[in-house]
């Protein structure tokens, strides 16, 4: 089984403020910082660093060639990965002391996939091989058909959720990996969304993240739940990310929904505790040490 990331990577402009800023106002920030992020870019790290093997397809500029090294080096597999004209995704990101974030995003080269780039990729993978994605890039609609038609399995992260997301074949996914506000967006109701995401797509799993209440697993009226770990948050950017690199990982090595769960937590536990978004992600080890501690 191997693991295909179609998915964005950004330059992450981290500004670290006293408080998000209000309309109208204009505050020092006491620090500036560049990061690698995208929610792509950061969903495969987290799958390299927690041992997968994943392959990454999308779009940068020659301003992003950094990130093609950085996932060399963890070892992610980057013959789909394209340079094209234009700068590379970016973001700014404003963190304020209790960690909490807010992100303007500008796709740049996550928007420049094209449907010979998708047939390309898509035409290497088949039937057991498992597709990520988010949703940062252009043409997520056209990469779940196509990855249906080869027989693989989709995962899908509808973040950041838009109203376009809806018109997606959401009906093809396999999986959806969301938080309780694209639960609640995508299944139209903030009544228990998990559960009602699973009523409108009984064929699907459903994993939706509780922040630091930890996360739950639901399908087929089967529902598990794991607890969050209590950690100082510093930057909670990427920490969902982190969380369903580490998540796919666990349910690809056959933990249990409720193991796959917790150590996708402990990861993203440790995360928040780091500035920035891919180099928060910790390595398999530091799970495993942070999981023994805490029994
Ligand atoms: O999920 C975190 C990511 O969202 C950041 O790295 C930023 O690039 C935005 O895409």
């Amino acid at each position: 089984m191997r693991i295909l990331n179609f998915g964005s990577l950004n330059i992450d402009y981290v500004y670290s403020v006293p408080h998000i800023l209000r309309p109208g106002e204009t505050l020092a920030a006491s620090k500036m910082e560049r990061f690698a992020g995208g929610k792509g870019s950061n969903q495969t790290v987290a799958l390299a660093r927690a041992g997968a093997a994943v392959w990454h397809a999308g779009c940068i500029g020659a301003d992003g060639e950094f990130l093609r090294d950085m996932h060399r080096e963890a070892g992610v597999h980057t013959e789909f990965l394209r340079t094209v004209e234009g700068p590379t995704g970016s973001t700014v990101i404003q963190v304020e002391k209790s960690g909490e974030n807010c992100i303007i995003y500008h796709p740049g080269a996550n928007h420049r996939i094209t449907a010979e780039q998708i047939a390309e990729t898509l035409a290497n993978f088949g039937k057991g091989d498992i597709l990520l994605l988010q949703n940062e890039i252009n043409a997520p609609a056209e990469i779940i058909r196509a990855a249906k038609k080869q027989g693989m399995k989709v995962f899908f992260n509808p973040s950041p959720i838009t109203d376009a997301v809806k018109q997606y074949p959401l009906e093809l996914v396999d999986c959806f990996l969301v938080n309780e506000i694209e639960a609640a967006e995508l299944a139209g109701t903030e009544c228990d969304p998990a559960a009602a995401l699973a009523e409108k797509y009984p064929d699907a799993e459903i994993v939706m993240t509780l922040g630091k209440r930890g996360a739950i697993w639901l399908y087929q009226g089967v529902r598990i739940a794991a607890e969050g770990f209590s950690v100082r948050a510093v930057d909670t950017t990427g920490a969902g990310d982190t969380f369903t690199g580490y998540y796919l990982k666990a349910l690809c090595d056959g933990l249990s929904t409720e193991a796959a769960l917790r150590r996708a937590c402990a990861a993203a536990a440790i995360a928040v505790g780091r500035m920035g978004a891919a180099a928060a992600i910790p390595a398999a080890e530091e799970v495993d040490v942070f999981l023994a501690e805490r029994g």
